[in-house]
């Protein structure tokens, strides 16, 4: 097991390209199972999930060419399994993606229950309710949900809470269904939209995709495409952090700065600088940060996802801050291991206070998730000595070569494999 060893202190400065986005690439890959014609996907980040999902579709018979690379084609010609194992959905609960597509194309699917996670149970009734809206049979069995439907029918689903992967999985399976579909409060999340932009190129027809009601229409069938998948914006928000955390002068390159609009306007409310142009941001200041009050929401709200690396901030900040969580009920890993580099938070409930405190102190530290462990990275660059991040996968689940990028802004970081 790998773990990155950081000394902390060093001011960040330079610039940094943002990779494809993991959460617009994942449901972009999954999309090839509508059609037996090839998609080409641009941009796609080399990633932990990323891997993963490649393993689910090659389970499934779908052919992926160009692993490893940033363009890859993928085609599912040869389709000959339903089911996504509990292995695979177990460390990646998107795998639950393949439940649309597979039902759509094939009127048939089997896919494991995710089951608990570490940053809480994340259901998928949603999907579920709504498959079965459209007129699936979706019945238990063995800890799999088994979905059936000669061909899926077109209706009206209000969802009863936002969901991302739901709306995507609901958007993906009413791109065949017979009549049109309705998806109201669907997530506005700029990763449906790219999902949604590349099966038009397919040949859907879908309408208000990124804004809560998305119209489809469906089709007979599907071609292929070619698709360039959108930056990350998680990854180019930590970067944004890691300037202001560092003191630094940070330019992210190749980003879409209109994706980010709540992380820069925080950012700017703690004092530091944000200069942006159509496809870059620069973040710098020297000065100590400003606590400032957060509350996660769905887009175009403050990302869950960018909730503990604004709390590392937070824990070097002057004053205090109040973080509020309330997308998942159990996303504060986080804190305990802050606790143990000298930060003062306390937890009720779904909220975090935190007072800010002059300075950080490296520390052996460990996160059990994806935005955990880059929070723990973050707090590590700011922190006097040395830290080390050990379960380094979660990390590389999500951020495509990270130490690297970092080093290129002048990081003392180092990855060692125990
Ligand atoms: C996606 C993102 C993840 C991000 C999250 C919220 C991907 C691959 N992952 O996850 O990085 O943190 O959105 O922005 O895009 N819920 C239910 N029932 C359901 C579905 C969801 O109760 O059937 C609840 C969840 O428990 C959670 C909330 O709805 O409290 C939002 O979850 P959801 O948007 O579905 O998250 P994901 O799509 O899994």
């Amino acid at each position: 097991m790998d773990k990155l060893i950081i000394r902390g202190g060093a001011p960040l400065r330079g610039q940094v390209e943002a990779g494809g986005a993991k959460n617009a690439a994942l449901p972009a890959m999954v999309a090839s199972l509508l059609t037996g014609e090839s998609i080409r996907l641009h941009r796609v980040p080399q990633l932990g999930d990323v891997r993963t999902i490649v393993g689910l579709l090659n389970h499934l018979g779908v052919s992926v060419e160009g692993r490893g690379r940033e363009t890859i084609s993928l085609r599912a010609d040869h389709i000959g399994q339903f089911e996504a194992p509990y292995q695979l959905v177990k460390t990646m609960r998107a795998s639950v993606l393949v439940l649309g597509p597979l039902l759509a194309r094939f009127g048939r699917a089997r896919v494991s229950l995710p089951g608990g996670c570490a940053i809480g149970t994340r259901p998928i009734n949603l999907h579920l309710a709504a498959l079965e809206k459209m007129g699936a049979t979706v019945s238990l069995d063995a800890g799999y949900v088994e979905a059936k439907a000669p061909r899926l029918k077109g209706a009206r689903i209000t969802f009863d809470g936002q969901t991302v992967t739901g709306t995507e999985n609901l958007m993906m399976a009413a791109t065949l269904a017979d009549g049109v579909t309705v998806l109201e409060n669907a997530a506005c999340e700029p990763e449906v939209a790219d999902l949604a932009a590349l099966l038009n190129r397919m040949g859907a027809r879908i309408e208000g995709a990124g804004t809560p009601t998305i119209s489809i229409e469906g089709v007979n069938h599907l071609h292929g495409a070619e698709h360039e998948v959108i930056p990350d914006r998680v990854e180019t928000g930590t970067f944004m952090v890691a300037a202001a955390i560092t003191g630094g002068d940070v330019t992210i390159n190749r980003c879409l700065p209109c994706h980010l609009e709540a992380i820069t306007e925080k950012l700017r409310e703690t004092g530091v600088l944000v200069e942006e142009t159509d496809s870059s941001i620069r973040v710098w200041g020297d000065e100590r940060v400003q606590g400032v009050n957060i509350r996660t929401q769905p887009y175009p709200g403050f990302a869950t996802d960018m909730q503990a690396q604004i709390m590392a901030l937070m824990s070097i900040a002057q004053g205090s801050s109040v973080i509020t969580e309330t997308v998942f009920e159990n996303r504060f890993m986080h804190v305990n291991e802050l606790l143990r580099m000298g930060a003062d938070i306390k937890v009720i409930g779904t909220t975090a206070f935190v007072h800010g405190v002059p300075m950080l102190s490296g520390a052996p530290v460990m996160a059990t998730d994806l935005r955990a462990s880059a929070s723990l990275v973050l707090a590590g660059l700011a922190a006097q000595g040395i830290t080390t991040v050990s379960r380094v996968y979660h990390l590389d689940r999500g951020y495509e070569s990270i130490e690297q990028k970092l080093l290129g802004l002048g990081a003392s970081i180092e990855r060692v494999t125990e």
